[in-house]
C-alpha cells in the first residue's frame, strides 16, 4: 500500500511490540537486477525490494531491452525473473532513461553504460537532478566514456564504448556507488580495474558478482576485477533490508516497554554499524541465526527498550551507518546523547538530510545542533511532536515517525508518502507494532 503524502503519527506510550520482516535490501536488489541484466540466461529472484527505486533499475534496464517479468510476490518482496543478455549485449533505448529518486540506479547503471557503444540520457527527479555526479564521470570518462552532465549533475548524457580500459582508480569519498560503476565498468574491460577506497564502504557488489561467477580480488580497502569475465544466472533471495529494519531497531530500542524481533534480514557486517551505535547507547540487541543467501549473511535482530547513553559517532563509522543516521538522530531526542561527524556526505543524499533533519527533529521539540558535517542530539527534553517536512526524502519521513512516537503529542509529516522510495508499508507496520 502506498504512503499517504502526509501522515499524521501518534505517540506510542505503551511502546512498540511485534515481529517484522523488512522488505527486500534495496541496494542487494538493485545488483541482483543489474547483473543478472549481464548474466547469460535466466534469474529468477525472490524478495526484490518493492520500493520505487528498485523499480527504477527495472524500468531502466526494461528500456535497455532486458526482458524482466514479475512472476509473483509474496511478504519478501517481488519474484522477477530475468533474462540475461550476456556481457556487454544491452540494446539502444530508445527514449531516455528515468533513474526516479535513485541515485544508485543512475551512479551503477552510468558503469555499465558506459561500456556500450550507444548513446543514452539518464535522468531523474528533481532530487536527484540535484545530486553530484562527477565522482562516477571522471573515473568513467578515465576509463573511455564520454559523458555530459549539467555542471556535474543530471541528466547524464553517456557515450558509451566498447574498448572500454581498465583502471586503478581511489575515489575521493568513500561511496560503494562509485566502486560498483567502476568496477561493473572494468567487468567488460580488457585488464584488470581495481578500486582503493579511503574508507570500507558495503561489499554487496564483490558478494554478488562472486554469486554470479565472477572472480573479485579483494584486500584491505582495495578491490579488483579482471575483465570479460562472464556471469552465470542464477536464483537468488535477496535478504531483508537492515537500512529498513533500523526503523524498528530504534523504535524497540527508545520506547519503554518496546520488544521487536526483525526477521530473516540481511546482517552483512558492512551495513550493520546501527546494531554496534545502538548497543553502545544501551539498547539491548541480540542477533542469531548464521544463515546465507548468495553470500550475504542472513539473521535475526531482537531489541528491546534499554536505559539510553551518550555515542559518538566518528568519521570512520560513517560509511557502516550512512542511512541510518537520520534515524539515529531521531534515537537519541529519546534520551541519550548522540554526536555526529565525518558526515558530510549527508548533505547530498535525496536531500540535505543534516539540515533537514535538523529543522524537522527541532520543530517537534528536540534539542539538536546542525554542524557542518554532522549534528549533535540530546535527548534530554521529551519531544512535544508538531508539523514537519520530510522533504521528499525516504529516509526522513521514516525517522520523523519514530521520532514521533516518543513525543507528547501528535506530529504531522508532510511528503510522508517518500517512503515508498524503499519501504512502501512503513506506516501500516508501524500502526501494527503499536503495543
Ligand atoms: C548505496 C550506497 C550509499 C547509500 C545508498 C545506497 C549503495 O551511497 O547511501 O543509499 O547501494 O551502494 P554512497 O555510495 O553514495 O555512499
Amino acid at each position: 500500500m502506498a504512503a499517504p503524502q502526509t501522515a499524521m503519527v501518534q505517540p506510542a506510550p505503551r511502546g512498540m511490540r511485534g515481529h517484522v520482516r523488512p522488505p527486500g535490501d534495496k541496494a542487494i536488489s538493485h545488483r541482483y537486477a543489474l547483473l543478472a541484466a549481464l548474466a547469460d540466461g535466466r534469474s529468477d529472484i525472490r524478495g526484490y525490494s518493492t520500493g520505487g527505486d528498485c523499480a527504477s533499475t527495472v524500468r531502466c534496464l526494461r528500456a535497455l531491452g532486458v526482458t524482466i517479468e514479475e512472476t509473483g510476490r509474496d511478504t519478501s518482496g517481488l519474484q522477477l525473473s530475468i533474462t540475461g543478455r550476456g556481457l556487454g549485449g544491452l540494446q539502444p533505448p530508445t527514449g531516455l532513461l528515468d533513474a526516479g529518486n535513485s541515485g544508485s540506479t543512475m551512479r551503477m547503471l552510468a558503469g555499465i553504460l558506459s561500456a556500450h557503444p550507444f548513446a543514452t540520457t539518464m535522468t531523474g527527479d528533481d532530487s536527484l537532478q540535484r545530486r553530484p555526479m562527477r565522482r562516477v564521470i571522471v573515473p568513467l570518462e578515465r576509463m573511455g566514456a564520454r559523458i555530459g552532465s549539467q555542471d556535474g549533475r543530471p541528466p547524464l548524457s553517456i557515450q558509451g564504448t566498447a574498448s572500454i580500459q581498465p583502471i586503478e582508480f581511489s575515489p575521493e569519498v568513500p561511496s560503494a556507488q562509485v566502486k560498483t560503476a567502476v568496477l561493473l565498468a572494468g567487468l567488460h574491460a580488457n585488464g584488470t580495474t581495481t578500486v582503493h577506497e579511503p574508507l570500507a564502504t558495503r561489499d554487496h557488489t564483490e558478494r554478488a558478482l562472486h554469486a554470479f561467477g565472477v572472480r573479485v580480488e579483494a584486500s584491505g580497502r582495495s578491490v579488483s576485477v579482471k575483465g570479460g569475465q562472464r556471469l552465470t544466472a542464477r536464483a537468488l533471495e535477496v535478504p531483508g533490508d537492515v537500512s529498513s529494519a533500523a526503523f524498528w531497531m530504534v523504535a524497540a530500542a527508545s520506547l519503554p516497554g518496546s520488544e521487536i524481533v526483525i526477521e530473516s534480514v540481511g546482517v552483512n557486517p558492512t551495513r550493520t554499524g546501527i546494531i554496534d551505535v545502538l548497543r553502545r547507547m544501551g539498547a539491548d540487541v541480540q542477533v542469531s541465526g548464521d544463515e546465507r543467501q548468495a553470500g550475504e549473511p542472513i539473521g535475526s535482530i531482537r531489541v528491546r527498550h534499554g536505559h539510553l547513553g551518550t555515542a559518538v559517532i566518528e568519521p570512520a563509522d560513517v560509511p557502516g551507518v550512512i542511512d541510518e543516521l537520520p534515524v539515529l538522530g531521531a534515537l537519541a531526542t529519546h534520551g541519550g546523547e548522540l554526536r555526529v561527524t565525518g558526515a558530510q556526505e549527508l548533505r547530498v543524499k535525496e536531500s540535505d538530510r543534516i539540515s533537514a533533519l535538523a529543522d524537522g527533529l527541532r520543530r517537534m521539540g528536540a534539542d539538536i545542533d546542525e554542524l557542518p558535517d554532522g549534528f549533535h542530539v540530546r535527548g534530554h527534553q521529551r519531544l512535544r511532536g508538531g508539523e514537519v517536512d520530510a522533504r521528499n526524502d525516504h529516509r526522513l519521513a521514516m525517522a520523523f515517525a519514530v521520532a514521533a512516537l516518543g513525543a507528547s503529542g501528535p506530529t504531522v509529516i508532510h511528503d510522508a508518502g517518500a517512503a515508498a522510495v524503499s519501504y512502501p508499508e512503513f506506516f501500516s507496520v508501524l500502526e501494527s507494532l503499536r503495543a
